[in-house]
């Protein structure tokens, strides 16, 4: 039966910083991500029929547009990095997915355009972003709008499909609700956070996470010091829990706050990199945001590329990054309060 044609819905949902946490969390260990002011948006417009076609002018340089039958035996022909297209497709086809079967309209078919500000694979949540707001979308278009938990759960399953089982729920959580979250295994709950002043570095590059997770995986299981090193993760993310729970969300955070905080971020980077998932572009970045009096630097996300997170509240940080060779991009990230949202079309 050809879907009901309706108005187009648009929903955005934020990327996110890892303040500490990435990898570990895989293993049951807490991590706590925090939303931050660069978004996903995603129109969706049902179709006549049950194929889908997705547009993305701006998820590369070159961006696309792709129109399949939705059923896996046709290829899109176009012609910009297959790689590319093909990740870009397979979250919003698993988005496509979820949201068909959470509003029981298996043939539903839909117009999508994706529009991102969030770097692809560079470890600030793009995917998670474009899978939680284009399951809003749909489920939407289709008159069956899902609260922020179970849109969370219905994204993670579609990471998780996506990234073959190498996905926690921090993602897909922390970009549904925003703000700060605090994710251990199943249990994910929003924290009470001050703005943190974030300044994020990019390299320019990409990591792939689905081989990053793999490879700390196979460390952990050979060696036992490595297994140690992601519970060390999770005992400096328990404390630094503890400091921001002391401090007031409503104001700015106090210097010695920032600067414990700092002193966990540099920690936990060298963890990360004792696990291998850093690079000579993410520890370069990393080094000139401390040599520039950041309080802490680490990398974000799955690391191997991508981008790096530091605390300053000057601009200090912000001017040794743009003369820093292996720095394609350095912007101020503010903590998005709102996770998924509507917006007017
Ligand atoms: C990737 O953004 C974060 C990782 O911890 C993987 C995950 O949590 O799904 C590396």
């Amino acid at each position: 039966m050809p879907a009901e044609s309706s108005n187009m819905t648009v929903s955005s949902a934020p990327g996110k910083v890892y303040l500490f946490g990435e990898h570990a969390v895989v293993y049951g260990e807490p991590a706590v991500p925090c939303a931050i002011e660069r978004r996903a948006t995603v129109s969706v417009e049902t179709r006549e029929d049950s194929r889908v076609r997705v547009s993305a002018p701006d998820l590369s340089l070159d961006g696309f547009t792709v129109e399949y039958g939705g059923n896996g035996d046709e290829r899109p022909d176009v012609n910009v990095s297959e790689g590319l297209v093909e990740a870009g497709i397979e979250y919003i086809d698993v988005a496509v997915e979820q949201a068909r079967d959470a509003a029981n309209a298996p043939n539903a078919g839909f117009d999508v355009t994706v529009e991102s500000d969030i770097p692809l694979g560079a470890g600030l949540g793009s995917s998670a972003a474009v899978v939680v707001a284009s399951i809003d979308a749909a489920t939407r278009e289709l008159g069956h709008p899902l609260d922020p938990e179970e849109l969370a759960a219905r994204a993670y399953r579609a990471e998780y499909e996506v990234q073959d089982g190498q996905a926690s729920r921090a993602d897909t959580f922390c970009c549904a609700v925003g703000g700060a979250v605090r994710v251990e295994g199943d249990d994910c709950q929003h924290i009470d956070a001050p703005s943190l002043p974030f300044v994020v570095g990019f390299d320019g590059g990409a990591g792939d996470t689905g081989k990053l997770v793999a490879g700390v995986r196979s460390l952990r299981d050979e060696y036992d010091f490595a297994a140690d090193t992601v519970e060390s993760i999770g005992d400096l993310v328990r404390r630094g829990e503890s400091v921001l729970a002391e401090a007031d969300p409503t104001d700015h955070p106090p210097e010695d706050v920032l600067a414990e905080l700092g002193r966990l971020m540099d920690f936990d980077h060298g963890l990360l990199e004792a696990l291998g998932v850093s690079s000579r572009t993410l520890d370069n970045m990393v080094w000139a945001a401390r040599e520039a009096g950041a309080h802490g630097a680490k990398l974000t996300g799955a690391g191997g590329g991508g981008c790096i997170v530091a605390l300053d509240e000057t601009a200090e940080t912000e001017t040794a990054l743009r003369y820093t060779a292996e720095c394609e991009d350095v912007f101020r990230a503010e903590l998005a309060r709102d996770g998924v949202r509507v917006e007017d079309e």
